[in-house]
């Protein structure tokens, strides 16, 4: 089996590193990949949103399936241009991908399917949304309806720190005219946050587990929002129960409200959810792993993931079940100096062969890049993501961390209480 993978991230280096596992793989490609997946892959310099440069080389060379990470090409319809060519594409088409386009869309077919979630209003008019703000009162939350890379949601404490976010979304476009057109505004839900995710064959669903990630840049979970600063699995708070619930009530009506649409959903279904007094309530859909969720799910998984992914093309998941360890793990990410702002790019990793010596320990590259005789060089925000394992989340915990201590990088810095709040 000759696979493709798109993407270059944290996420797509635990991806390869599970592929690579299955007795069913012969060949591996990476687009464009990173110095870390290029000692499992052949790394080709196609980007990831080049959908009709993928398509060519996906059809040149007789590639028997295509594996999408990140959410920019699903959007832009590479799974709709693998299936009009023939080609197995794991990934949903561009009009499920929807679910994580825009945020007034996943709002609709989930009140539709009977998720439970906030109240939402969804306006194009910035008056009409101010209105609405001042109405409800704070705290309130404003989502841009369109992609925004992350950053178009603000969590309101105060009506005028809504109105202004209103003002700089949909009047000053700060996120660009498309993801600007219109405004979600939410209410504000309290609980614990994680990160769910299912395997969707369009009909059918697998608990593909679950993770909390550390979105915020600081120590103390404080400062600017990142698109992950850390990860850990399972998270305490997800009971086996509230698992099964957020299948029965999230997932399973989601994919059956969408094969109404005619619209039916293959590939990851990433279902934020916020674990509130009156149970688990919808947040966000995404179409997609998340990142570093990925890194520490795939730390766990012990069935193919190949094969898994294979069912999920082929609508055979009713009949497929995976294997979990019962290890816990763990992800530090480090990341350039300056990240989520400015920061620079270039300088030398060290330490890695160190890293990866540590029992339990497993290192993924995001941002990098191949240096001179075998040097490894940061070529992005987020670089690296320490993984561990273990039997307790300590035990995880204390691995991803004696590795990440072995790296010498001084222009990176990392986070040093992932997994605080479940370790208390
Ligand atoms: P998103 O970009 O949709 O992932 O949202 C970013 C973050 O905003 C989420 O991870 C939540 O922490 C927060 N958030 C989004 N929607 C809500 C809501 N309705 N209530 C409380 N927090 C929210
Ligand atoms: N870590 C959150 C995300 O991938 O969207």
């Amino acid at each position: 089996m000759k696979v493709l993978l798109v993407g270059g991230g944290g996420r797509e280096h635990a991806l390869a590193w599970a592929l690579s596992k299955s007795p069913l793989l012969t060949k591996l490609w990476a687009a464009p990949g990173n110095a870390g997946i290029a000692e499992l892959a052949e790394c080709v310099p196609i980007a990831a949103e080049d959908v009709s440069g993928l398509l060519a080389f996906a059809r040149d060379r007789a590639v028997d399936l295509v594996v999408v990470g990140p959410e920019a090409p699903l959007i832009a319809g590479l799974a709709d241009s693998c299936a009009a060519a023939g080609i197995r594409c794991f990934g949903p088409s561009a009009a499920a991908a929807r679910l994580e386009g825009s945020k007034a869309f996943a709002r609709e077919v989930a009140d539709a399917a009977g998720v439970p979630g906030p109240r939402w209003r969804r306006f194009d008019d910035p008056a009409a949304a101010r209105g609405y703000v001042r109405d409800q009162g704070a705290p309130i939350v404003v989502k841009a309806d369109g992609l925004a890379a992350g950053k178009g949601v603000v969590v309101a404490a105060t009506v005028p720190e809504a109105e202004a976010a209103v003002a700089d979304i949909m009047e000053s476009r700060v996120h660009g005219a498309a993801a600007g057109a219109a405004v979600v505004v939410e209410e504000c839900l309290v609980g614990e946050e994680v990160s769910f995710f299912a395997l969707c064959d369009g009909e059918a669903a697998l608990p593909l587990g679950a993770a909390q990630d550390h979105k915020r840049v600081g120590e103390g979970d404080t400062g600017p929002n990142t698109g992950g600063m850390g990860a850990y699995s399972p998270p305490p708070a997800f009971t086996d129960a509230l698992r099964d619930e957020a299948m029965a009530r999230v997932v399973r009506p989601t994919l059956a409200e969408m094969v109404r649409r005619a619209a039916p959903f293959r590939g990851v279904l990433f279902v934020g959810l916020m674990l509130t007094a009156t149970g688990p309530r919808l947040i966000e859909f995404n179409a997609r792993f998340g990142d570093p969720e990925c890194q520490a799910l795939m730390l766990r998984l012990r069935s193919d993931l190949l094969e898994a992914l294979l069912a999920a093309c082929d609508g055979r998941l009713a009949d497929t079940d995976l294997r979990w360890s019962d290890a816990h793990s763990l992800v530090v990410v480090a990341a350039a100096r300056g990240y989520p702002g400015a920061y620079g790019k270039g300088s030398t990793i060290r330490g890695l062969d160190r890293a990866a010596a540590v029992p339990r320990a497993r290192v993924f590259h995001a941002g990098t890049g191949a240096g001179p005789d075998g040097a490894v060089l940061a070529n992005g925000g987020r670089v690296l993501g320490v993984g561990g394992t273990g039997s307790t989340l300590r035990e995880a915990h204390d691995a991803a961390y004696e590795a990440t201590a072995a790296i010498d990088w001084p222009e990176g810095f990392y986070r040093r209480d992932i997994g605080h709040r479940a370790l208390r």
